[in-house]
């Protein structure tokens, strides 16, 4: 039986297997030397910020919030997000999106930071700051580093080195 609705539910450790297979499957080995994922390198993911899309038994797509730094700040960053090939299109992002952006909200963080396209993430409140006002350990186009501010002051001031959190 086919089965076409999905839900959002907390990541458990035994979805990491899955996630990592779709990781490989979508970006391949060359993800491990991305900007963001040297800011994640060696730093669990959030599991209180993390979420999965499951249909049925199925994972069929994921989101990770990790913590970092920015400019000696604490912050948040969101990623991979990434959905199964046959299940694209159907709404799974944009749940994981908004259910991990009201959980990071909920738990108090300023601001999450993205290394994505603009024309998907600009609906959830990402937006560009200055070219290279928040520098990445590794080359990015600028236009893809994004920032949500989930508070009213979150980006007054904010910049400079992003950095993996302690
Ligand atoms: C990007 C991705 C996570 C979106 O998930 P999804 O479940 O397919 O997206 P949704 O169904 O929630 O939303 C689909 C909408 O987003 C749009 N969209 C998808 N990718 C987009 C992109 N890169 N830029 C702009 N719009 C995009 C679709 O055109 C569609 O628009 P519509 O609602 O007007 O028809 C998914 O396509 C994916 O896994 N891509 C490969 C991995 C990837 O690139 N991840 C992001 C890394 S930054």
């Amino acid at each position: 039986m086919k089965i076409d609705s999905f839900t959002v539910l907390a990541e458990q450790p035994a979805d990491d297997a899955a996630i990592e297979a779709l990781h490989e499957i979508s970006f391949g080995p060359g993800r491990f030397v991305r900007a963001a994922s040297l800011l994640r390198e060696g730093v669990p993911q959030d599991p209180a910020l993390s979420f999965v899309a499951k249909s049925g038994e199925r994972l069929i797509g994921s989101v990770r919030l990790t913590p970092i730094r920015i400019g000696g700040r604490p912050a948040i960053l969101l990623g991979p997000l990434v959905v199964v090939p046959d299940w694209k299109g159907r709404g799974a992002g944009k749940s994981l999106m908004r259910t991990s952006i009201a959980a990071a909200r909920e738990a108090g963080h300023a601001v999450i930071l993205l290394v994505g396209d603009e024309p998907y993430y600009g609906p959830f409140g990402f937006q560009r700051l200055q070219p290279y006002q928040i520098t990445l350990p590794a080359p990015a186009d600028p236009a893809r580093v994004l920032v949500c501010p989930l508070t009213d002051d979150a980006l007054e001031g904010l910049g400079g080195a992003a950095e993996r959190a302690a």
